[in-house]
């Protein structure tokens, strides 16, 4: 069953910057950026877009932005931010619009939610124009030996603890990082992707905290 994020939804954005140290910004940011060797403004839907902040940031550049997410709560807080977006409740797995509809289709740190993770993918791909690009932001495990026991510390027990104090919710705060440890991530990730049937590339922010997965559509 998919995680309910209608209950942590009022403290969703400060628990964000505060566990990343506002780096989540930077990265959405980041991701949107590259997007520019396209040509703005574009059709873009935002999978998962939650409280909002992808839609924010692609707006910024004039793309016209549909939003689609399962949490009512999360999409109220989108609402308030980027009111002229346009959002909708539906599941990743069975989107609701025709095949090839968007040039580019995002989804900032909501694959590892999916229940069924290829049918989401499958989904998302489906609604992608020819030519289109996927951009997919995820939460990881860092490669490096010398960084991960820092980052063990920190995810298992510190954002726990911070969740319990600020949003009264230390089994949300335990959910995170044991569905991060066991998502896909890098080539593994990659190979559901090509499983999928696109082939896409890998980029690593921030030790590899982060990665960004950008697919462009035959
Ligand atoms: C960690 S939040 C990410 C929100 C936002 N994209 C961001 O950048 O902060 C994950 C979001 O995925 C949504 N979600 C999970 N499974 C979903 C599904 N199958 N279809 C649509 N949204 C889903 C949740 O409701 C939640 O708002």
């Amino acid at each position: 069953m998919a995680y309910d994020f209608d209950t942590i939804a009022r403290d969703y954005d400060r628990m964000n910057r505060l566990m990343t140290l506002g780096l989540d910004c930077r990265w959405r940011k980041r991701a949107v950026r590259e997007l520019s060797t396209f040509h703005f403004p574009l059709s873009t839907l935002d999978v998962a877009c939650g409280t909002g902040d992808m839609v924010v940031e692609l707006m910024k550049h004039g793309c016209t932005v549909i939003g689609v997410d399962l949490s009512e709560e999360m999409m109220a807080i989108a609402r308030q931010k980027a009111p002229t977006a346009t959002y909708m409740i539906a599941d990743a797995e069975h989107l609701p619009f025709e095949d090839n509809s968007f040039d580019v289709v995002t989804c900032a740190f909501g694959v590892r939610n999916f229940v069924h993770l290829e049918q989401g993918l499958g989904e998302m791909l489906r609604v992608l124009k020819p030519g289109g690009r996927m951009v997919i932001l995820e939460l990881a495990t860092p490669d490096s030996v010398v960084v991960r026991p820092f980052y063990n510390l920190y995810t298992r027990r510190l954002i726990p603890l911070l969740g319990k104090w600020l949003a009264g919710s230390r089994e949300a705060y335990t959910y995170l990082p044991r569905s991060i440890e066991r998502f896909p991530k890098g080539k593994d990730f990659l190979a559901v992707l090509e499983h999928v049937g696109v082939r896409a590339s890998e980029r690593k922010m921030t030790f590899g905290v982060c990665r960004e997965y950008v697919a462009v559509k035959d």
